[in-house]
């Protein structure tokens, strides 16, 4: 796999000039030429609706054309906005879309595709989580997130669910050029949904580049058999990693607590519930247990959370089922916690003698989320040798529950 965009060029001709720039402007994902920073996410229904974002060096129009096989093509005009200092932003929000259908696209001379959520809500998706992609401090490439972002791009699935802590600090923009160059294939290939953590420090930066479902920070859509509630530790400023001095109001009476139980209370209960965030309840790493984060568990607890997705801690890290903060007995009903914060920030060491552990590994990684109606079921693998680093059924089928583990298989067999 090989990814890349070059620095803009100066000097020379105005014809070689002219070359450079498209050059410049263009990223290369296995071999296809498509626009700079070219990225899909969900914006609404995810069976009706894309936007597709893109970057282009000068403010010129952004025109898009798309179809369906068979169909004649329609074409939408972006809206536009000046980046900082990194050219124009185009957003195409496509809505209409006939479910569980496969469309193509075209910006410029370059081709696409993207996919629709199935409209049935017992057909079988695949999510690929990851979080952590940030450089160290003094570091001045993503490389390791390049590894990691192209490694999970060449896994079948239909959405990214990407925990948080993109970028060191959310407020250089150059940071997130090289971030979206840095990711480009896995950005373009399906729609990538994130929370933000920390080291957003509550930019706008990231929701100028890509929708969401209402603009928000948090944010719930269901795919397939999977309703996914994004929550966002991490809304406010100032930021500091002192345990206990985060400003994020998650709280009973707080605008999140509030929304996340009305949210949670609408699903359908032949649904998959997921919850991402960035900080983590329960870890036995670097950062441990956040203890504001865990003002949400009595949610988690009382509406059957399956699984709690979480970024933060630098790694991988499963919990045996837990409820009311405690390990449950096997047998009985308990949410799943996931670590999965291994997309390219440094390594946290983890203490495997947390009895709360089911699995853990001090290794770049991508969880794979498989579910139908049926099962749950995820499979870690380490992104820089494709090593299964763990594979577990999650949460119980979901009628009849609690009490009633699924009868299916990992993914592995
Ligand atoms: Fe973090």
């Amino acid at each position: 796999m090989h990814t890349e965009r070059a620095t803009p060029a100066s000097g020379g001709g105005r014809r070689l000039c002219a070359g450079l720039a498209l050059l410049a402007w263009a990223t290369w994902v296995h071999g296809q030429q498509l626009p700079a920073q070219l990225t899909l996410s969900i914006p609404g229904d995810p069976r009706t609706t894309m936007a597709i974002a893109w970057t282009t060096p000068r403010a010129a129009p952004g025109i898009l054309s798309y179809w369906r096989e068979g169909e004649p093509a329609r074409q939408s005009s972006a809206t536009s906005q000046p980046l900082v200092h990194s050219g124009t932003r185009h957003t195409v929000v496509l809505r209409d879309l006939a479910p569980g259908s496969t469309y193509h696209y075209r910006i410029d001379a370059s081709e696409a595709i993207f996919r629709t959520a199935p409209a049935d809500a017992s057909a079988a998706v695949t999510f690929v989580a990851m979080g952590d992609s940030r450089q160290d401090v003094g570091e001045t490439d993503l490389e390791r997130w390049a590894q990691v972002a192209g490694a999970a791009a060449q896994e079948s699935f239909d959405v990214t669910l990407f925990s948080g802590d993109m970028v060191l600090a959310g407020f250089v923009p150059r940071w997130w050029d090289m971030w979206f160059a840095a990711g480009a294939p896995l950005l373009a290939k399906a729609p990538f949904m994130a929370a933000m953590g920390n080291h957003e420090m509550a930019s706008p930066a990231f929701q100028r580049r890509m929708p969401t479902p209402g603009d928000a920070t948090w944010y719930s859509f269901d795919y397939g058999p999977v309703h996914v509630s994004v929550v966002n530790t991490d809304p406010s400023l100032p930021v500091t990693i002192s345990p206990g001095q985060f400003p994020a109001p998650l709280g009973p009476g707080s605008a999140q607590y509030s929304w996340l139980e009305a949210d949670l209370s609408a699903v359908p209960g032949h649904m998959w519930k997921v919850v991402m965030l960035h900080r983590l309840p329960y870890s036995a790493a670097e950062h441990g247990d956040q203890q504001d984060v865990q003002a949400l568990v009595p949610l988690f607890d009382s509406h059957h959370v399956d699984m709690v997705v979480s970024g933060h801690d630098h790694g991988y890290q499963r919990f045996l089922p837990m409820a009311a903060g405690a390990v449950v007995p096997a047998g009985t009903w308990g949410t799943t916690y996931v670590v999965a914060a291994g997309a390219g920030a440094p390594l946290y060491d983890v203490n495997s003698a947390d009895p709360r552990l089911a699995s853990a590994a001090k290794a770049f990684n991508y969880v794979l989320i498989h579910a139908d109606s049926t099962c749950m079921t995820i499979e870690a693998k380490d992104a820089m040798t494709g090593q299964i680093l763990d594979q577990a059924v999650v949460g119980v089928a979901p009628q009849p529950r609690p009490n009633d583990l699924p009868a299916c298989a990992t993914t592995g067999g």
